[in-house]
């Protein structure tokens, strides 16, 4: 059997920080309504890096760790709604930019849960025995695709990208449990990137084309579908909720882990949180705590703690892998 294993992790951020009161001074907010209301402090914003640029660091980062070549890679997957382009994609771009001339390389689209299937696919492609080493990357640049005159979204986000080494030297199965979900009926909660049809035969214009959200429609969403989610994860697992060491979800919003540690029953301390400084990074959001998390000592990458990764998001897709780290 052939298992695989994360190997290294790494994390990359735009430069520039932009904090609350910097918001404050050229839109209609203030930091006690923004950090009240979803525990965010800071974002990274891009100063010109595109999200290919953010992913390639990421990789190299990742294969230097490593110590490894390259042309050794297999392939590359990129997780991300805000591609530089729809064609190449960013995973081709990031596969050019680091010369992995062996690999083969595509996005995912599924919103902030993009991390999670895409390390559900990744993990696949090893097991399957056909790969042995490969990236998984969840990188966005939201903040080009945000609507700046729109207060109620525009101080949630953040850029940022961070993703895995995948290997197949495992000497037990990465995914312990796992259940993918998504609900395209309620897709319109959350809209981004539609595109007009101005050709000779139609004419279709959309109203919104920047990220549109029904704020409270996706808090009520992640409260009530999320914890199910993870509570029939474990039950194939046989395992209780405080049997996981830390739940790493998605970082949206610190109410909604909040919610999601009482809903379960297990002590909010085990739900790591950087929200605070990133602000939601959707499909960059928990590699990017986990590559802090393996920095900070609180995981070795020897498979000795228990962790669940939840995504939830845009699609509307959500889901939740248990692995040991
Ligand atoms: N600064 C100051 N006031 C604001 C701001 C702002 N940035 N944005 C909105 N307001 C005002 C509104 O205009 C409204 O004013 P009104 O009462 O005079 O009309 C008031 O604040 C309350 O607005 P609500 O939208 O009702 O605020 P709510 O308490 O619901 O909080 C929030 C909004 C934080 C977006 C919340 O709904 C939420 O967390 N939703 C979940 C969003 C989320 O997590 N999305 C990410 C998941 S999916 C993904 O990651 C892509």
């Amino acid at each position: 059997m052939t298992f695989a294993k994360i190997t290294q992790v790494a994390h990359y951020v735009p430069e520039k920080v932009v904090s609350n009161d910097d918001l404050s001074k050229i839109m209609d907010t203030n930091d006690e309504w923004i950090y009240s209301r979803t525990g965010i402090k800071n974002r990274h914003i891009s100063t010109g890096e595109n999200t290919s640029d953010l992913a390639a660091e990421v990789a190299q980062e990742l294969l230097a760790k490593a110590q490894l070549s390259p042309e050794s890679l297999d392939f590359i997957i990129v997780a991300t709604i805000t591609p530089d382009s729809l064609m190449p994609s960013t995973a081709a771009r990031v596969q050019a930019a680091i010369g992995a001339t062996n690999a083969f390389a595509y996005d995912l689209t599924a919103a902030c849960s993009g991390f999670v299937f895409a390390l559900s696919t990744a993990e696949k492609l090893i097991t399957s025995g056909n790969y042995q080493k490969g990236l998984v990357i969840g990188a966005e640049v939201f903040s080009k695709v945000m609507d700046w005159s729109d207060r109620s979204t525009a101080v949630l986000f953040g850029d940022g990208a961070a993703g895995v080494l995948l290997e197949n030297t495992g000497e037990k199965p990465l995914i312990v449990a796992e259940k993918l979900q998504t609900d395209g009926s309620r897709g319109e909660s959350l809209l981004s990137g539609l595109t007009n049809i101005e050709t000779p035969f139609a004419s279709k214009t959309y109203e919104k084309q920047h990220l549109s959200m029904e704020g409270r429609a996706i808090f009520d969403f992640a409260v009530r579908d999320v914890p199910k989610n993870i509570q029939a994860t474990l039950e194939k697992a046989e395992l209780s909720a405080n049997e996981i060491d830390f739940y790493l979800l998605h970082q949206a919003n610190s109410r909604i882990l909040d919610k999601m540690a009482k809903k379960l029953g297990v002590e909010r301390t085990k739900f790591l949180q950087n929200m605070q400084e990133y602000g939601n990074t959707s499909a960059a959001s928990i590699p990017i705590l986990l590559s802090e998390s393996v920095k900070n000592g609180i995981f070795n990458l020897d498979g000795a703690k228990r962790v669940a990764l939840t995504g939830f998001g845009g699609g509307l897709t959500w889901g939740t892998l248990v692995i040991d780290l």
